[in-house]
């Protein structure tokens, strides 16, 4: 480890303070420094446990998992990214400094700026966690280790001063405004601090490192989560019964554990972390069948405690009423064929969990030129059984107007500027809606009337709404206008080859474009849980379907090419991409 460097303040000032707008600017910060509030200051301690997980989604690509400028994209940037592993970096660092950089970016160097995207408040959290990347776990419990037998008999064990008249190290806006030379050097000029038995430099760094994160927020694990698990068919509570919770953070499973309900069917779930970025699900099997809690619930900031009940229900193979509660088409469009992602939310007007004869629920039909279909939510890849006209959905229907729910994706060719799709209707429909990309395109439908439109994610979509279509019936809808399509590139990226990438998503929806249209229909839990179900149980890639959509793609794209109706870079992107996933299928 390097030895601290000790420039005093002064030192810094009479070099910073050349000019007029230097000095004024200067004379701003030192004043701000001593205690007038401002919106550059911390109003209190961030957390670099959220900073975490914020800098793992957005800054690896660059800055790398570890802070040390090894990211995937790291190659292509022309100057050199800072080092965040280098402790003689970081202890040069002014936290404050950090707010203005991250918020604004230095574009011309290719660091974003992120104001539009992260609020202070999480921009704190990055810079507290990027202040630690230079320490290890073992440099922390060292430095606490140093700081309680040397520190905590006046400054106390959680920094905020045994007496009076000391520095209290919990206080951010303070410390934020201090590199770590700067404390190091106030610490060995303060004269109270003659009888301190000496340390290493090693020591010492350690020890302020792990002072500064006195004044970041601690992470709390005292949550308790407490809950019952009733049978909704008999209103009773059932005993003596295993239920799981499952942690989820970005809607990937953390960890599972496991309770028993007492007598009354309560269950209890203690030393719980209470960050708000880790959500909570209850799980109980009962009669062979999965039931979760409802919404992914997490604790309330400063709450530490949170309920969440599951219901069950007992089963019946009689139908106690089946229809489609939500029947909802999102339309994506390309040159060559039109995406559908097809949500239907079915509803179970009993009060038992209806699990069909022989195991079949649900019997829908798609489209008959429908190609590349796929289950979304089908967490065991045999949920849905073809039968002669259709499928059969598998899995039971719980009571409610969200009994289960069904999102399938699948692609319709065209080949001229205008496509009339035909929707079979196998159950009496209460509510339908197309969801449409603006495109250029026209939608028509007499069942459908034009509702409003709407931004999700960077798309303007128009949304049409219709009610009340009977079961066996048909729904038409007329796509036109197809031939004159324009495309806003993807993630506002304007080098993205926009066609290509809306050309080749056969992907399931991204989990965030997920979330926006769930909430652009009104929050259904349902489909909340088509996200969750997936990174509880993983799913099992269909290749089989992939390969025979990606061959029937090359040949239509070379048909295309061939007849001079694609652009040439297109073309060629689009064969690249199709092929490399191709071979990746068939590995
Ligand atoms: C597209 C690549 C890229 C991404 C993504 C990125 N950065 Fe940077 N970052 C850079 C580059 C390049 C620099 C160096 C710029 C310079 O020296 O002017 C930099 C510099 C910084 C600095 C200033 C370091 C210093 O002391 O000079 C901070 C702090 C920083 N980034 C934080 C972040 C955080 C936090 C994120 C995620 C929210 C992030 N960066 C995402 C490329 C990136
Ligand atoms: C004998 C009591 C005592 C012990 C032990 C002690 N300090 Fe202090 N410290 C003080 C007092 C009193 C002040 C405030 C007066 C001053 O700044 O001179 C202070 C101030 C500080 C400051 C703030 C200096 C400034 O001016 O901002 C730092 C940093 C600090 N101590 C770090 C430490 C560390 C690290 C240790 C352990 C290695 C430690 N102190 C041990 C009494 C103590």
């Amino acid at each position: 480890m390097k030895k601290l460097s000790y420039i005093t303040s002064t030192n810094a000032i009479s070099f910073f303070c050349s000019g007029m707008i230097g000095c004024l600017l200067l004379f701003i910060l030192i004043s701000l420094s001593h205690g007038t509030a401002s919106a550059q200051e911390p109003i209190s301690g961030p957390s670099a446990i959220e900073g975490q997980a914020l800098w793992s989604e957005n800054c690896t690509p660059c800055h790398g998992q570890t802070g040390v400028g090894d990211g995937s994209t790291a190659a292509s940037i022309a100057g050199p990214l800072p080092d965040f592993t280098d402790p003689a970096f970081i202890q040069e660092v002014v936290p404050t400094d950090y707010l203005e950089t991250i918020k604004e970016g230095r574009i011309e160097n290719m660091m974003p700026p992120w104001k539009g995207r992260f609020s202070d408040e999480q921009i704190w959290n990055l810079i507290a966690y990027v202040l630690l990347l230079s320490t290890s776990q073992a440099d922390l419990e060292a430095g606490q280790a140093t700081y309680a037998q040397n520190c905590a008999s006046c400054h106390g064990e959680n920094g905020t001063g045994e007496e009076t008249n000391l520095p209290d190290f919990q206080d951010w806006q303070s410390l934020s405004q201090q590199s770590l030379s700067v404390i190091q050097t106030a610490y060995s000029q303060s004269l109270a601090h003659d009888d301190v038995a000496t340390m290493s430099d090693d020591e010492t760094w350690q020890t302020l490192v792990y002072l500064r994160t006195l004044a970041f927020a601690q992470p709390r694990i005292d949550g308790i989560l407490t809950g019952q698990l009733i049978n909704r068919t008999t209103d009773q509570p059932m005993p003596d019964m295993v239920v799981k919770l499952h942690l989820l953070q970005n809607k990937a499973r953390l960890e599972t554990l496991t309770a028993q309900t007492d007598a009354d069917g309560n269950y209890t779930f203690s030393d719980l972390p209470t960050s708000p970025l880790i959500e909570y699900m209850v799980e109980a099997v009962y009669e062979d069948i999965f039931y979760l809690s409802q919404e992914p619930a997490s604790f309330a900031p400063a709450e530490n405690l949170l309920t969440l009940d599951v219901e069950v229900y007992d089963t019946t193979t009689t139908d106690p009423g089946i229809n489609i509660t939500q029947l909802h088409y999102l339309i994506s469009l390309s040159p060559i064929e039109i995406r559908i992602d097809q949500i239907m939310v079915v509803g179970n007007s009993g009060q038992e969990t209806y699990i069909g004869q022989d195991g079949k629920t649900f019997q829908f039909t798609l489209p008959a030129e429908a190609e590349g279909i796929t289950f979304q939510n089908d967490t065991t890849g045999s949920r849905f059984v073809p039968t002669d006209d259709g499928y059969t959905d598998t899995e039971p229907i719980a009571p409610g107007t969200e009994g289960a729910s069904i999102v399938v994706t699948y692609f319709i060719p065209h080949d001229g500027d205008s496509s009339s799709l035909t929707m079979p209707i196998s159950a009496d429909v209460d509510h339908v809606s197309a969801l449409m990309q603006d495109q250029g395109a026209t939608l028509t439908s007499d069942r459908l009337e034009f509702a409003n439109k709407r931004q999700i994610q960077d798309q303007l979509y128009s949304l049409f709404t219709g009610e009340n279509l009977e079961g066996g019936t048909d729904f038409a809808l007329t796509i036109s206008d197809l031939d004159n399509l324009t495309f806003t590139p993807p993630g506002g990226d304007p080098s993205a080859p926009a066609a290509v990438a809306s050309i080749l998503s056969n992907g399931p929806l991204e989990q965030t474009t997920w979330l926006a249209i769930i909430m652009a229909l009104g929050g259904l839990s349902a489909l909340l849980a088509v996200i969750f179900y997936p990174t509880i149980y993983p799913q099992p890639e269909n290749d089989e379907t992939k390969q025979k959509r990606l061959l029937l793609m090359l040949v239509r794209l070379d048909e295309m090419a061939e007849a001079g109706e694609l652009d040439e870079t297109v073309y060629h992107r689009a064969r690249a991409k199709y092929k490399a996933e191709l071979i990746q299928v068939i590995q």
